[in-house]
């Protein structure tokens, strides 16, 4: 059996429409929504093509109508682009994505799979690399085989006693440096992580058409053209925009010296206004034995990817 895994799309269609990899079955675990500006067709793609999917910290914003409060680093591109996902939504995906569990288990080809956007602990804000004492402290209550996460954008495989942690990386917005479309591919027990390119100036054509300021753009620019990786010289740019530095500022300075508040992290859930929350229907922390249904023997093992058209998302 061949296993997709993939997290933090962001709303990221170019990156998620480049992903031509054939599967039998897609496990997605979160962060489908915010910092892109084409929602519509990530949201029908995950819908129809992921087995098993889990809630990430962004799902939870968006779904539950959290406006961003603060307006520094990533917050900025959050707040830019959060609203527009509210206008471009049906109820029913926004229905979907707060309907999304928190956790899952499932198991798939006799292996027992646990989905966690970010971690066990604190599964929307927890922000931990590759570290295996970490990780191990934190899988002490977690029966599983492969532990799926994301929330770090940063793609990692990491094998410990009693299970192997897989962070595919990120689809829409990778943070390694790398800017390819990060996923990893799990078949017959063995993991790979994989990379492809994808058409940055196309999600960045889509992000201004959609009206999205100068400013945000330029850090989206950044962000996705650098691979997340804000000492790039792009950050330059940015940061000069934002802050309206004065135009005698040495381009070639230190980058270290830079406002440490405008380095990238992931707005936390907490950071953010809590509005009444809307109900979940008691979908959070849902168990199932998922077992997929045996093909006949005249099918393929494996089943195409099948994407909508890009150009022309299509509405439920
Ligand atoms: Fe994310």
């Amino acid at each position: 059996m061949r296993i997709l895994v993939l997290a933090d799309i962001h709303s990221n269609w170019p990156a998620l429409a480049a992903i031509q990899e054939p599967f039998d079955a897609c496990l997605f675990v979160g962060d489908l929504v915010d910092y892109g500006a084409d929602p519509v067709p990530c949201v029908n793609w995950v819908r129809k093509h992921a087995s098993v999917a889990v809630r990430g910290n962004h799902d939870h914003a968006v779904a539950q109508r959290i406006p961003v409060k603060k307006d520094n680093g990533l917050h900025r591109l959050a707040a830019a682009t959060r609203p527009l996902h509210w206008k471009l939504l049906s109820p029913s995906q926004m229905k979907y994505l707060v309907r999304l569990p928190v956790t899952r288990r499932v198991t798939l080809d006799g292996k027992r799979f646990y989905l966690v956007h970010a971690t066990p602990r604190d599964p929307f804000d927890e922000y931990l690399r590759d570290d295996k004492a970490e990780w191990s402290e934190r899988l002490q209550a977690i029966d599983a085989d492969f532990v799926l996460v994301g929330h770090t954008h940063l793609p990692y495989c990491l094998s410990l006693d009693r299970a192997t942690v897989i962070n595919p990386g990120s689809v829409g917005q990778p943070r390694d440096g790398d800017p390819r479309c990060a996923y990893a591919i799990i078949e017959n027990g063995r993991v790979e992580l994989r990379r492809v390119t994808y058409d940055i100036t196309a999600t960045l054509k889509q992000m201004r058409n959609s009206g999205i300021d100068e400013d945000t753009l330029a850090l989206a620019e950044a962000v996705l053209k650098s691979g997340g990786r804000m000492e790039s010289a792009d950050l330059e740019r940015w940061t000069k925009h934002v802050n309206a530095l004065p135009e005698t500022r040495d381009p070639t300075a230190d980058q270290s010296s830079i406002d440490p508040s405008l380095v990238m992290t992931e707005p936390s859930v907490n950071d953010t206004e809590v509005l009444p929350l809307l109900p979940t229907n008691g979908a959070d922390d849902q168990t199932e034995e998922f077992v997929l249904p045996p093909k006949p023997d005249n099918l393929a093992d494996t089943v195409a990817l099948e994407l909508p058209p890009a150009k022309v998302p299509h509405r439920e």
